[in-house]
């Protein structure tokens, strides 16, 4: 095959975007929205997705936790807050990624070019107990691409096959892109003095949910393969 430029261009396209659809929508009204919905319910990548590398999903190991400081200490400070509801420091942010986890503890990563961009953490809110808390943070250079909703999306397809049935999301009320994140996820809302709410309810494991985790799962591992010799988690 010639290796002319439509042939680069297709070579160099995540497989799954569609040449003919890099126009994009502002959804700033009802219709707008509607149109944008329509879009990815037809699987159009908007257009700053398709210059992003691919994003690879996984669970972050126990002797990966020096990426998941890397990736908290390079938040800025208005991240840190709306992360943990109050200014941190680098001290506090160490001290949170080295922690022995507590058991049950899922923390889901989201790598871009081989760097880990986005964590998504799921901490039992007792031992054995049947509800958990999640907690997610995306860099801001690689937000509004979808790695947030995707990363929640894995984390409570864990969740309930681990036997959770209510991941619950607490944000301060001012954090917008959480609090839609988390509405768009089914949580039902509750207020409290200075925070919000999500309760997320989770059905029991079938047959599907336990494959879909196991085929994302190989996915990834396939997709790490494929890109053999290039690096697997390395620092920014
Ligand atoms: C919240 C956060 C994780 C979202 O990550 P993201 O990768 O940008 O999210 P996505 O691109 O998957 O967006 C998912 C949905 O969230 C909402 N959203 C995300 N950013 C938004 C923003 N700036 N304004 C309004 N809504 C926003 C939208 O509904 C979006 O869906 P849409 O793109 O179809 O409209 C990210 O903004 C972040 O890390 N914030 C700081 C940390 C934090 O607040 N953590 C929550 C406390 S637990």
């Amino acid at each position: 095959m010639t290796a002319g430029p439509r042939n680069v261009a297709r070579e160099m396209l995540p497989h799954f975007a569609r040449l003919s659809v890099l126009r994009d929508v502002t959804p700033s009204t009802y219709a707008g929205r509607a149109v944008a919905r329509r879009r990815r319910q037809r699987h159009i990548v908007p257009m700053q997705n398709v210059l992003l590398p691919p994003v690879t999903l996984r669970r972050l190991r126990r002797s990966e936790m020096s990426l998941f400081e890397a990736h908290l200490l390079r938040l800025d400070a208005d991240c840190r807050r709306l992360r943990f509801g109050q200014a941190v420091r680098d001290e506090f942010l160490r001290a949170y990624a080295r922690r022995k986890p507590e058991r049950g503890t899922i923390i889901e990563g989201a790598f871009v070019d081989g760097v880990l961009r986005g964590v998504a953490e799921l901490r039992p809110m007792a031992l054995g107990s049947r509800a958990a808390e999640a907690a997610v943070s995306v860099e801001p250079a690689f937000r509004r691409r979808g790695i947030g909703r995707q990363l929640m999306e894995r984390l409570t397809l864990r969740a309930r096959n681990h036997g959770i049935r209510t991941v619950v999301l607490i944000c301060l009320p001012e954090n917008v892109a959480m609090r839609r994140l988390a509405a768009s996820l089914g949580g039902t809302v509750s207020f409290a003095p200075g925070e919000v709410t999500y309760t997320i309810p989770e059905p029991a494991p079938t047959v599907f949910s336990l494959a879909r985790e196991t085929m994302a799962d190989l996915s990834d591992r396939l997709t790490r393969l494929d890109r053999w010799g290039g690096p697997a988690g390395r620092h920014a």
